[in-house]
């Protein structure tokens, strides 16, 4: 059985396959009949123990768009809160005869700890600061849709990069297709070792923003603190808050990016994040192809 975890472990080949096979799948979904009849035989659980707007929407079009059967599953409202484990509340889902499991958790490393335990395809929708692939592979097919190529492109990563699984899914999925990449944020949200993983460090936004050809800004993630990092959120805002007239005013194009839940006001003014320069919206529409692609290319397997 095979799982897609993370992208650490994928080939340049395997990503390229899924971005290929992702844009098959957009020209299906904006055809008059968007629906295919590939994964007619496949029941798909979205397992979700953390809150999503976009990738449970997401997975769940993806799935109806391949004619897959759906049942959505959220910790909240579930015997969970009865104290039911990880492992009993999977089983219980396959014994009904799923097949494959989409699954979002707080804690990095349940998808692994689940795939070693279980039958079934499992596909990460995020573990906690660890990793989240489809994000990252829907951000490189938005990076090429937009730019024609994701190789030789420069993508500075700004914002919460210690508590960001979109930040390590994008650094490992853009270096293997040759982008070349800068994280920049405040010293006390980037990890002490992102060195080892051969990216460009900046603490000033508009070194980033003069450096790059597209930016990926992240949210603060308050969830994820268990203390109160400086800067607050007005400091941020602030010192590395985005608008529209630092992009106006860059020498060249640039192609801004956000995974979402945009916090309006703190990363990004609303003026920037709904201007020309921006592509938020296309990510998300590209989410579903890459999602497709993805569970339509687990079930070949
Ligand atoms: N980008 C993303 O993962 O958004 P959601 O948390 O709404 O799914």
């Amino acid at each position: 059985v095979r799982h897609l975890l993370g992208i650490k472990n994928l080939t340049e080949n395997d990503i390229q396959l899924i971005l290929e096979t992702a844009r098959e799948f957009k020209d299906v979904i904006n055809r008059p009949i968007k629906k295919v009849p590939s994964l007619r035989d496949i029941t798909i659980a979205n397992v979700f123990f953390e809150n999503s707007t976009r990738t449970r929407l997401s997975f769940e079009l993806a799935e109806k768009r391949l004619s897959a059967d759906v049942v959505n599953f959220s910790a909240s409202g579930s015997s969970v809160k009865k104290g039911e484990t990880l492992l009993d509340t999977v089983n219980n889902i396959l014994a009904m005869k799923v097949d494959m499991i989409v699954m979002r958790h707080a804690s990095p490393g349940a998808p692994h700890y689940l795939s070693d335990r279980i039958r079934a395809n499992v596909v990460n929708a995020g573990d906690g600061t660890h990793e989240h692939p489809t994000q990252a592979l829907l951000d490189s097919f938005s990076i090429q849709d937009k730019l024609g190529a994701v190789a030789g492109k420069r993508v500075a990563i700004i914002g919460d990069i210690l508590h960001s699984r979109v930040a390590l899914s994008n650094i490992f999925c853009l270096q293997k297709q040759g982008a070349e990449v800068m994280v920049c944020g405040p010293t006390t949200l980037i990890p002490k070792h992102i060195n080892e993983l051969g990216v460009k460090v900046s603490h000033n936004v508009r070194e980033a923003l003069n450096w790059c050809d597209v930016a990926n800004v992240l949210r603060i993630q308050l969830e994820r603190q268990q203390i109160k990092y400086f800067p607050s959120l007005r400091e941020y805002s602030l010192y590395y808050g985005i608008t529209k007239k630092m992009l106006d005013e860059l020498d060249r194009p640039i192609v801004l990016m956000h995974p979402g839940p945009i916090n309006r006001g703190v990363e990004l003014t609303s003026d920037a994040a709904d201007s020309h320069h921006s592509i938020i919206l296309d990510q998300v529409e590209n989410g579903v192809a890459v999602r497709m692609a993805v569970l339509y290319l687990l079930a070949q397997l």
